[in-house]
């Protein structure tokens, strides 16, 4: 995968705010400190109340060369709970404990971080250490997952290893690299998409045969979900994600349009189509249609061997290719059971379209499903280039990167 390290150092400049929490890590972001400061973000430590009984504010001050925060109070005049983390580019909680995880989780703001989180609008890189069993505690794992579902918070580890009550398992946190790396790719995520209208299609189209059953596929939208989740972060104007898919249960700051068929995934398309700058179709729109949908229930045997006849679907891509204005940048998608590269190239071919992505859905741990997929981009020009196996927002960044290049 290229790198989304640029020449200049991605966090010089930066204004970080580094939270640390009550953990017996807390020695070790020090030393993260240390280093933020020798790549030239300006650095500002907070401490929760607790954190101050494991690492003393003197060292985190004189390092960052700014006071610690350690009372949601000293600063009133500056109503500095709002001021400083809005001024942020990003913040950085390491040691996250299990509580303070769980407060922000809740939207609970009893200390300076909690509250300087719930008021900030920057990215949140959430390094957790503690306990295996806390760390395995269902209720901190919801916890974890509702905030990712926001698309703001991001978590780096926890690793594996001894940990500091003497046992062995996963808990420790982050190692301090992955943590600055981790920080460097989330800072990018700038607004480089600013002013765009983004349009996506998501999840697997039902074609009804009567009032019971359709034909549909697997697809269960999180590829278009994520990339509609990249574009929000990323700065876009509009996102309007027109999706199949119900059930994600995933929080979207864009608009979701819900459709079920490729009927009315087209009207919608044609609909907002006009207005968008990109438009990335990743629904798995049928290829085929029931001839003429029954309003009743067929009957097993006689009625649905006589009127189960299908047509050829509506093709969104190539209709919406046929009017793509000089501006505009399409992105198809091909579910193949191959990495099947030719009949890519030939779909490319055929349409007045930007690049292919190309994924395989016989593999069961990418694709359909899955939270992670592989690709390969198929140029207009040609040029190949395969995405290695990630999670699917790391792809869903890939592809914006792509699109923007
Ligand atoms: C010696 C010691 C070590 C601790 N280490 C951790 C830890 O690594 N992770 C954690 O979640 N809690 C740890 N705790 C418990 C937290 O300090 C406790 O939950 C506290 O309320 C956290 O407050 P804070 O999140 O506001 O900083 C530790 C407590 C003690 C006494």
């Amino acid at each position: 995968m290229e790198s989304n390290k640029k020449a200049v150092d991605p966090l010089s400049g930066k204004k970080i705010l580094l939270g640390i929490t009550g953990g017996i890590a807390a020695y070790k972001t020090a030393g993260i400190c240390s280093r933020l400061k020798k790549k030239g973000s300006d650095v500002f430590c907070v401490l929760t109340p607790n954190a101050e009984k494991f690492i003393n504010p003197v060292t985190l001050s004189a390092l960052s060369g700014h006071r610690t925060v350690t009372d949601m109070f000293d600063n009133h005049e500056k109503v500095y709970h709002v001021s400083l983390p809005q001024s942020c580019d990003i913040i950085l909680i390491a040691p996250a404990t299990a509580n303070t995880i769980s407060k922000i989780a809740n939207g609970i703001c009893d200390n300076f971080l909690t509250t300087s989180v719930v008021s900030s609008s920057c990215p949140v890189l959430i390094a957790p250490a503690m306990n295996e069993n806390m760390w395995i505690n269902p209720i901190i794992q919801n916890n974890i997952k509702k905030l990712e579902q926001y698309g703001r918070y991001f978590f780096s580890g926890p690793g594996k290893g001894k940990l500091a009550c003497g046992t062995e398992g996963t808990g420790r946190m982050q190692e301090e690299d992955i943590i600055i790396e981790d920080m460097e790719n989330l800072v990018v995520l700038n607004n480089d998409l600013k002013g765009k209208k983004v349009l996506v299609t998501a999840g697997g189209t039902r074609e009804n045969i009567d009032s019971v059953r359709y034909i549909s596929n697997y697809s269960s939208g999180k590829m278009g979900y994520e990339i509609s989740m990249e574009a929000v972060f990323r700065g876009a104007e509009e996102v309007i994600l027109i999706t199949t898919a119900r059930n994600s249960g995933k929080i979207f700051k864009g608009k979701t349009i819900l459709v079920n068929n490729t009927a009315e995934m087209k009207d919608m398309v044609l609909k907002y189509f006009n207005d968008a700058d990109i438009i990335i179709m990743t629904a798995a729109v049928s290829d085929v249609v029931p001839q003429k949908k029954f309003e009743y229930k067929l009957k097993k045997k006689d009625e649905l061997f006589e009127n189960l006849k299908f047509r050829e679907n509506d093709n969104i891509l190539e209709i919406i290719s046929e009017k793509k204005k000089k501006d505009q940048i399409i992105v198809g998608f091909a579910a193949e059971s191959s990495q099947n590269i030719a009949n890519a190239i030939e779909k490319i071919n055929k349409r007045n379209i930007d690049f292919i992505v190309l994924n395989d859905i016989s593999r069961n741990d990418i694709g359909f499903e899955s939270d992670y997929n592989e690709i390969t981009i198929i140029d207009k020009d040609g040029k190949i280039r395969k995405v290695p196996k990630a999670k699917k927002r790391l792809i869903a960044r890939e592809i914006i990167d792509h699109i923007l290049k």
